[in-house]
Order: C-alpha cells, then structure tokens, then sequence
C-alpha cells in the first residue's frame, strides 16, 4: 500500500562529503538580521511574507509547495497534468514550488506511475516546467526519491496495496535489511556494499539530471520510511557491516549521499534534506538522533531540513494536530543550527505566519491546502494585510471588478 495513502500514513491521519557550507552565519538570531536587510517592506521584520535567501537563491516569500505525489506519470515522464498542476501554484503566489518524490531509479518508485530521472530523455519535459515555474516568480524544487521496501505499489485511489511481481506489474524491493514495511508485504532484498555503490551513483545522475533541467532547490528524500530513512532506523536497519548498528553507522549512507550530492550541487544553489524526525515507536528514530544527524548534514553543506515525521512502521500512534511536528523543527534549527522548514497541517495564514515569526521555522511547506487552493500564497497576502500580488494578467481586472 503506498505512503502517502491515509490510512497506511499516519501522519496523514487527521483528515481521516563534504562540501561548502552556506554563505550566511548558521545562528537563527543572524538569520532574522540577514533577512530584514534583504526586503523593503513597511514593518521590516522576517514573517511569513519576507523573502528568504539561501546561497544565490531568493524565495519571494517563505511559502513552499510541499512535494506531492500525483501517480500520474507514465514510465516516469513529467507530462501536461504536471505542468497544469505545479504551474497553476506557481501563478498562485507560492515562493518555491517542489515537484514531487521523483525516482532515481526506476524499482525506487512507490507506484508504476510515480514520476522518475532515472533516465536524460526525462530532463525535457521537467525542464519545461521548472522554466514555467520560474517564468511565474516561483523557485522550482524538485524532491529526489528512493522508496526502497515501500517500492512497488498501486496508486492510492486504486488502493494502494503492495504489487508483489510482474503479473501484478510489480518487481522486486530493496533496502537495508530482510524486513518488510508490513505483515504480508514482499520482504526487500538488502543491499549488498556493490549495490549502495550502484545507489549512490542513481542519485547523483539523478542530481545532475534535476540541475541539467533547470531546478534550483534540490530536495532528498530521507523522510517517511524510504530508502535512506529505513537505514537511519532501527526498526528497518539491523545490518551488523558498516552501515548498521551504531547511530553512526545507520547515519552513514545519507551523510555520504549528502556529501556527494553537495559536490555535484553548485556552490549558488541550496540542497535540501527532508527527514522523519521521529518514528513515533519507542526504540525507533527519533528526535534526538535527527538532531546529531542535522548537525551532520549542516557540516556537510545541507542547508535546510524540511522536517516532517513517521512512515517507519505502521504500529507508530501519531498525536496528529495542527502544527505537532512544528516543535521537532524548532529544536532542530535550534540545536543543530541549520535552517528548518515546518509542515503538516497548515491550512491557516496567520497560523504559518506565526511558525515564521516565532522562530520555530524559516519556510513553511503546505500540501493539502495547496491542493485544495492552488492561490492560498495570494490569498495569505490579502489576509495578512499585503497588497494581493496577483499575476500581471489577472490583477487589473481582477482589482477593476472590485472598485
Ligand atoms: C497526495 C500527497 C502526496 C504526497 N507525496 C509526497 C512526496 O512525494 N514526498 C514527500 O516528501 N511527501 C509527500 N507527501 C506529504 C506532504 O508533502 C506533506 O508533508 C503532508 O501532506 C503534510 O502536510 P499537509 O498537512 O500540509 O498536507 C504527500 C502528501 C499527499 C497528501
């Protein structure tokens, strides 16, 4: 059954090496100077409506479209859904727009009809789109992803349940341990050390792929039970080589992807990571390791964690309520001093301007809302206070009508 399905989601439920570090100084407190310098608003202060730099990258506000699978993809190929989709949130006032989990490879996909790079004919149609999104004032992102166990799945709308071998248009799953996600589904075959060789160079392909295409913002995926998450975690990662064992085993492949992707990433352009900072299960991942992790990836030139949470283990009871993950992205960009961005459940302007406002995060990622209101950034500017900064083509007519 795929991730983000509800039912299997929990934190869904309610609605049912090395490499340069950025420029700016990692201390929030020099964050909040750096920003109020860098807008001409009439209240100079960083709220939900400042723009935010990082690296050589300015984001018109601190509103991000978080990445979401659409399952519409045919042999991983961005086509006009996506365009029309991303597009219309771009039009719609939003600062970063991310494409969603797109596959390094394609037995990393959690459904035939996720969208992939795993192959140079599938930069064209994404570079069209990552020029739309620009040509928009959006920064285009794109969400690089590795389902590992969690690979080989329908769509949520047929079901979502596992496609267990060819007839049933699946294939073989893999990932750190001889572990299935759930009772019944296939049991991964772990990777060999060739095979994390093999996995590493996917994802930097990958990499130069999504830049070859025109994307500014590279996010990895690390979160919500996938590949590199089901290596941090106990639960799915009970190796006993290099890669298993010690937090600083279980650590070592995401901060090696992490380094080498920093690498191939030029200096002017930020690298994203997105974690599940807690299993939600005792004897799981959990905060305090996602904060020796980030403090990790922070050295390694990481400069944003989109943090999120769940998606190990089906047996995890998540508090789900407005802003419940918000706390892990403060303590985050407190104890690790690296920017956050805070998710989940922000449906409400004034509720994301206090998220910006008080600190706890420098973006906020919106989905569902975004999905149900692809014009929520211009609308968060009317409610706010701000004059609504319409596209050209709309806002004469549409301020005419209103006089
Ligand atoms: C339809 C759908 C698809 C999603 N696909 C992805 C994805 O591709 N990558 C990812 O990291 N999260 C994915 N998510 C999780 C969202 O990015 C987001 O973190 C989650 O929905 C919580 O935020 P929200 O309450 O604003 O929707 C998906 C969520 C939904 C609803």
């Amino acid at each position: 059954m795929s991730q983000y399905d509800p039912n299997r989601i929990n934190h869904l439920s309610l609605d049912s090496a090395s490499g340069p570090a950025a420029d700016e100084s990692t201390n929030p407190a020099s964050f909040q100077t750096q920003c109020q310098s860098d807008h001409d608003r009439e209240i100079p202060e960083v709220d939900l409506l400042s723009p935010l730099t990082l690296r050589g990258v300015t984001f018109r506000s601190r509103i991000a479209m978080s990445p979401m699978c659409m399952y519409s993809s045919e042999d991983g190929f961005a086509n006009d859904f996506h365009l029309v989709h991303l597009g219309s949130r771009a039009i719609g006032g939003t600062g970063l727009v991310i494409v969603e989990a797109t596959a390094v490879t394609a037995e990393g996909r959690i459904s035939p009809a996720d969208m992939g790079i795993w192959k140079d004919e599938h930069i064209e149609p994404l570079a069209r789109i990552a020029r739309f999104l620009e040509s928009q004032g959006a920064v285009p992102g794109i969400q690089l992803a590795h389902a590992g166990r969690k690979a080989s799945c329908d769509r949520p709308w047929n079901g979502g349940r596992s496609l267990k071998n060819a007839a049933e248009g699946g294939w073989p799953v893999v990932g750190p341990s001889p572990l299935p996600f759930d009772m019944g589904d296939p049991v991964p075959q772990p990777l060999s050390a060739e095979d994390i060789e093999r996995c590493i160079a996917a994802w930097e392909a990958a990499t130069r792929r999504a830049l070859g295409a025109g994307f500014k913002v590279i996010e990895l995926h690390a979160a919500h039970g996938y590949l590199m998450h089901e290596f941090l975690s106990p639960i799915s990662n009970q190796r006993t080589d290099e890669y298993g064992g010690s937090l600083e085993n279980r650590m070592r492949l995401l901060l090696r992807l992490a380094g080498r992707m920093r690498q191939i990433i030029p200096q002017e352009l930020p690298l994203f990571v997105r974690i599940s900072a807690t299993d939600w299960v005792k004897g799981g991942w959990d905060i305090e390791q996602s904060i020796v992790l980030c403090r990790e990836l922070q050295s390694r030139g990481v400069d944003l964690i989109d943090v999120s949470s769940g998606g190990a283990t089906p047996d995890a009871k998540i508090p789900v309520s407005k802003g419940y993950q918000i706390p892990f992205a403060r303590r985050i960009r407190e104890e690790a001093q690296i920017r956050t961005g805070g998710l989940g459940l922000i449906t409400d302007p004034q509720q994301a301007d206090e998220i910006i406002t008080s600190g706890e995060a420098d973006l906020v990622f919106i989905g569902r809302e975004l999905l149900r209101e692809p014009y929520w950034a211009i609308k968060a500017q009317h409610a706010l206070g701000e004059e609504p900064a319409w596209p050209i083509q709309y806002g004469y007519a549409v301020k005419r009508r209103a006089k």
